[in-house]
């Protein structure tokens, strides 16, 4: 084979690695019932009759968010804190065929309906659930039909708000259809602990609840449950047996098997491995189910912060919303992979889901690339936030929903923390409704998994906090406060403590307020509409701006770095989101707080703790250098290395070296046009060099893809950064030219975006404006094979062409 196939091969090898993730249980018995939607907006009265002609609604296959595809609109009742996107009432019907079979049962998953859903099987009532996050299931067997069936769903996201950021209104995540024999693991049905572990062996505990359809088993009829134990390569290692049950309506059976030298998951291993419990009667397998699980254990020190299987491991992780910027709600995996690939490259080692139950696929994500999560349930109990929030539903679901969620979550390695509610508004006054509440919430949890500890996020830091006090909590969540936290340990004497959310820094990618020294801290006043604010509705991207309740990101992380006893922080945010732009009102729509803006830029803090939380060597400089001749400019220097000095036009300005605990080096240097050049040296060798010229006039449009190779699965997605650049290549900083896409072949384009928290451009289009010189395109496959090939153009410039392969 010539070198050049070996190198195509090994591409496509990688990019078809890149999607390992599966969250199917039963790969054979569970299929996806994404397909072949209609789809109505509005409500209409008894549209789940089976005998509505619904041939004219729209066509579409989930997951489905019709928010994304609407237009920005201050009168939305979202407001802008929800992304001032529309809400309302949607109907989607699927009509499929079955052939019930004696003794067959048929489950129908719902992973995430926004929300208040309910589904009806021809024309019959199977249930309500109004949590906008939680996953789900219906029994479909005693409604179902030979031949033709309707399934109809309809969801209600018109009450607004309801929600402090954009939440996005469908089935948005996804929907599987399970047929079962007639004895079968029960939904959530495992559940896998390593009680013991030692590099010589693990103890693997089994528990498996089966559940079956006793009228239909034999008398005298038995049953066996085998669990497998596979390792990383499907060999198995270990294997036990319960045999001879007798059949009852629903068993749960404890097996322990013994994994010898195990290969322990951490956030640098995440190694897994695979139960598969099969269930047999008289020796015919009659179900087989699959739980992935890893071998770790953990622990949380009052005085020396994490461990990771005995190893001290600082959380540096950060909070993100469900959102998938222009995607919308909608969840994509690839997208969702994106995400966590910048995070991890940034150095990010936890996720704290804010502040909901996420996308199963989000756990799969992070037991596979090596995240630690904080799995959190509510933003808010009985005390509503938001006028139509989840407190009017607090007293008849919460306990469901807190349950269903440490069920479906609790075999997942990456899951070490269980949040119970953030910034809670019961906390607040030393009112005991929040030890009172706070303790029920904690022993539900309990009461289906003790290994993992309880915390809530608390912004009121304070012993008189009853939820800390009285709540049953585990571990101290504190959010803010990042000036008290040496003072943690006295406030909260012999409790372990965590940052459950800190910083909140704001920044426009690509903007730069001067003097860089100097710090804003916005906004001042909630009631008062934002003064102050610069003209084109951005914040500065030194880091120089911040919630007055946060702090920009170098000071939490100088603190942090330092308290051994506080076992990390959860910065807000990883990713910009939608909605809450902060510290702007419309029309602002999109957050500024995020590390990586919303189109998957990263603005120039990424780097700070790139230097920080990696070991290789980084190098990154900034602003842009457009200026006005003689104007005072502030360069910042990120760096790893032991020194750097910086030359204009080939001319030195000097070395520099962090001093103390600082974590850039800076200079103040009178604008010329011309090459700025950044030296990084360690050992007095040059380790790197980065470069930054003055941009010419604009020329022409430069395209990238993140995978030139992707699945022709009609799901898996390419994004394509769009570069606006002079003759010579360098980007124009502040180029906005509007670009057209077209896209030919086996794609279509999923969305577009620049970054812009202020952009009412929409985001399912075929064109964007630059922002910063910069756009993306979302390139989907359309479930072909074939070449896509988008070409963008923009006024005055020469086009970009790029082909991406879908396989
Ligand atoms: C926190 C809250 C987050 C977000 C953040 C913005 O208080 O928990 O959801 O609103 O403030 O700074």
């Amino acid at each position: 084979m010539t070198t050049m196939r070996i190198q195509v091969l090994l591409i496509i090898a990688v990019a078809l690695l890149s999607l390992t993730v599966n969250a199917n249980p039963r790969p054979q018995a569970t299929k996806n019932f994404n397909q072949g939607w209609r789809f109505h907006l509005g409500d209409i009265p008894e549209a789940q009759r089976p005998d509505l002609d619904d041939s004219q609604w729209r066509l579409l296959n989930l997951p489905h968010d019709w928010s994304i595809e609407g237009a920005f609109d201050q009168k939305n009742p979202a407001g802008f804190g929800g992304g001032a996107l529309p809400g309302g009432v949607g109907w989607y019907r699927k009509t499929f065929d079955a052939t019930p079979v004696k003794g067959q049962s048929v489950f129908i998953d719902f992973d995430g309906v926004y929300r208040n859903s309910e589904v009806w099987l021809n024309g019959q009532y199977l249930g309500k659930r109004p949590y906008g996050y939680i996953s789900f299931q219906y029994d479909l067997t005693p409604h179902l039909k030979a031949g033709k069936n309707i399934i109809a769903v309809k969801v209600d996201n018109s009450q607004q708000p309801n929600s402090r950021w954009y939440s996005g209104s469908g089935i948005y995540r996804n929907v599987w259809l399970t047929t079962t024999d007639r004895l079968f693991v029960d939904h959530w049905g495992t559940f896998i602990t390593t009680p013991e572990v030692t590099t010589a062996q693990a103890r693997i505990s089994i528990k498996t609840r089966v559940r079956g359809m006793q009228s239909e088993l034999a008398s005298g009829e038995r049953f066996d449950l085998r669990t497998l134990i596979l390792d990383g390569n499907g060999k198995e290692v270990a294997s036990v047996i319960a045999a001879n049950n007798q059949t009852e309506t629903q068993t749960e059976l404890t097996q322990e098997a013994i994994v010898r030298g195990p290969n322990l998951w951490s956030t640098d291993n995440p190694y897994l491995y695979k139960a598969v419990s099969e269930l047999r009667i008289q020796g015919k397998l009659i179900d087989r189910y699959e739980t992935n699980f890893g071998i770790r254990y953990f622990s949380f020190d009052r005085e020396k912060g994490f461990f990771l299987n005995g190893k001290a491991l600082k959380i540096n992780g950060v909070c993100n919303h469900h959102d998938l910027g222009a995607l919308g709600a909608a969840i994509n995996t690839r997208a969702l992979e994106r995400q966590l690939e910048m995070l991890k490259a940034m150095g990010a080692n936890g996720i704290r889901t804010s502040h909901n139950p996420p996308a199963p696929e989000l756990l799969d994500l992070a037991d596979s690339m090596g995240f630690v999560v904080m799995d959190e349930a509510f933003d808010m109990w009985k005390k509503e936030k938001t006028k139509f929030d989840y407190h009017l539903d607090w007293d008849e679901w919460h306990k469901r929903d807190l349950e269903d969620l440490v069920l479906r979550d609790r075999n997942h390695p990456s899951v070490i923390i269980w949040s119970i509610g953030n910034e809670i508004t019961e906390q607040w006054e030393g009112n005991p409704a929040a030890g009172i509440i706070g303790a029920e919430l904690s022993s539900i949890v309990r009461s289906l998994d003790k290994t993992r500890p309880i915390t809530a996020a608390c912004n009121f830091v304070d012993p008189k906090n009853k939820l800390i006090s009285d709540g049953g909590l585990d571990l101290v969540g504190t959010n803010y406060a990042h000036e008290r936290i040496p003072q943690f340990p006295t406030l909260f004497p012999g409790r372990t403590i965590i940052g459950t959310e800190t910083v909140s820094s704001l920044a426009s990618r690509g903007t730069y307020d001067m003097p860089s020294d100097v710090i804003r801290r916005w906004p001042k006043k909630w009631d008062e509409p934002f003064k102050d604010g610069n003209a084109d509705y951005s914040c500065s991207a030194y880091d120089n701006c911040s919630t007055p309740w946060g702090s920009t990101q170098e000071e939490t992380w100088k603190i942090v770095k330092k308290a051994d006893f506080f076992s990390g922080q959860f910065i807000w945010t990883g990713w910009d989101y939608l909605g809450e732009p902060t510290p702007y009102e419309w029309p602002a729509r999109s957050s500024y707080f995020g590390i990586i803006d919303l189109a998957g830029f990263p603005k120039d803090t990424y780097y700070m703790y790139q230097s920080e939380w990696t070991t290789k060597p980084v190098l990154h400089i900034y602003p842009h250098w457009n200026w006005e001749n003689g104007k005072d400019v502030d360069v910042w220097a990120y760096f790893n290395a032991d020194e750097v000095e910086l030359f204009l036009n080939g001319k030195s300005l000097g070395t520099k070296r962090k001093s103390g605990d600082e974590l850039h080096v800076a200079w103040r240097i009178p604008f010329q046009p011309g090459l700025l050049k950044a030296v990084s040296r360690r050992n007095g060798k040059v380790e790197l060099t980065e470069e930054i010229r003055t941009a010419e006039a604009p020329a022409k449009i430069v395209l990238s893809a993140d995978r030139p190779i992707i699945n022709g699965d009609g799901v898996d997605l390419s994004f394509v950064t769009v570069r606006i650049v002079d003759r010579n290549g360098t980007l124009i900083p502040n180029a906005e030219d509007l670009v057209k896409f077209d896209v030919s072949g086996e794609g279509f384009i999923a969305g577009v975006d620049n970054g812009s928290q202020i952009s009412h451009e929409p985001f399912k289009a075929s064109q964007r404006k630059a922002f910063h010189g910069q756009c993306l395109a979302i390139i989907q496959s359309k479930g072909s094979r074939g070449k896509i090939t988008l070409k963008a153009s923009a006024s005055g410039l020469s086009p970009g062409t790029l082909v991406i392969t879908a396989r």
